[in-house]
């Protein structure tokens, strides 16, 4: 089965093409992230007016490269929640119209759940895949979540944040400390190569023995520090986000371990945005090995906003649609 999957719950317009669920011909994404910088965020009018003119062209794009044609896809599958209503709305009646003029089947997908199925899709670098069940660590600019994964219609929602997610906190620290928007790769790429002298120390709620997050605390604590300590002549940017950083990838590295471990499940999979944090990445990795738990990162391309997470999620709901009919 072919789906064309479509998604514009941020500042993306993305449009993909996936075979069984698996297989990703096309995976096309235009973002007007540019237009925003200078807001220091994402200002939703702004991207829903960019998704209405980009995306025919996206869709358009993403049939070329995959070399097929309308007539070839088998449903639509589109982001229908969460994310910003106007933006959704033009993906959704697009892809509605769409699927209304092809007498195609319509699929609406979770997008949040969508980022952790990013890690099944064929990726030409991956060595391996995930088996399930697994547990799944979400990790976006609006969402921190962690599930326990049986089967691709049965997502199970073991705790999430109580207050900002986590790229979020990442956004707001970079705003504080004047390194633009968005402020997870300013950060990432910053903190590269400092050595941790344990000068500056930030604590972060880890909510022992929940599978609950809170980030709040922390961007505070970095607020009061650099009000405090900005003016000083010594003041050390790079610092201040590696001991931000550091202590953010710890809580989450033993949450996700802590899930594994009382679920006893061997396979740890994340998704979203902060899931392109190479600290994130070492840590997890390292950890999870030491536990004998084999964690999985999506491909860049597929760590951020895309389509093609979107239709390859899509092929699983379509076939409960089909077995219920
Ligand atoms: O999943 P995503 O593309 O959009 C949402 O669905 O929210 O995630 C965007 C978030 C932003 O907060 C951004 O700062 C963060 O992902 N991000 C990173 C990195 N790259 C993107 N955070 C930490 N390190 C990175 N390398
Ligand atoms: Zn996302």
């Amino acid at each position: 089965m072919v789906i064309l999957g479509i998604e514009t719950s941020c500042d993306e317009t993305a449009a993909a093409v996936v075979k069984d669920g698996k297989e990703v011909f096309s995976n096309v994404v235009m973002s007007s992230l540019k237009e925003h910088k200078k807001f220091g965020g994402i200002i939703p009018e702004l991207a829903s007016r960019r998704q209405l003119e980009w995306i025919q062209t996206v869709v358009k794009r993403a049939l070329k490269v995959a070399d097929l044609t309308l007539d070839d896809i088998d449903a639509v599958a589109v982001t229908s929640r969460p994310g910003l209503i106007g933006s959704l709305l033009v993906g959704i009646s697009f892809s509605r119209a769409l699927s209304f003029s092809l007498n195609k089947p319509l699929i609406n997908v979770d997008h949040i759940k969508a980022h952790l199925y990013a890690n099944f899709l064929r990726q030409s670098s991956a060595e391996e895949y995930p088996q399930l069940p697994v547990v799944g660590l979400v990790v976006s600019g609006g969402h921190t979540s962690l599930y326990h994964i049986k089967n691709f219609d049965q997502f199970k929602l073991l705790g999430q944040t109580r207050d900002d997610a986590v790229g979020e906190s990442f956004d707001k620290v970079a705003r504080i400390l004047d390194l633009g928007y968005p402020g997870g790769p300013a950060i990432d790429r910053l903190a590269k190569g400092v050595q941790p002298t344990g000068q500056i120390r930030f604590k972060c709620a880890d909510l022992p023995k929940t599978y609950d997050f809170s980030f709040s605390g922390i961007k505070t604590a970095v607020l009061y520090y650099a009000r405090d300590h900005k003016t000083q002549k010594d003041f050390d940017v790079a610092a201040v986000v590696q001991a931000f950083q550091q202590i953010v990838v710890s809580v989450l590295v033993k949450k996700s371990i802590y899930a594994c471990q009382e679920l006893k499940t061997k396979s740890l999979v994340v998704g979203g945005g902060v899931a392109a944090n190479s600290l994130l990445r070492k840590q997890l990795m390292h950890e999870a090995k030491l536990q004998g738990i084999k964690v999985f990162f999506p491909s860049m391309s597929l760590c951020m906003d895309n389509a093609a997470m979107i239709a390859g999620l899509g092929y699983w709901s379509r076939e409960k649609q089909e077995a219920k009919l």
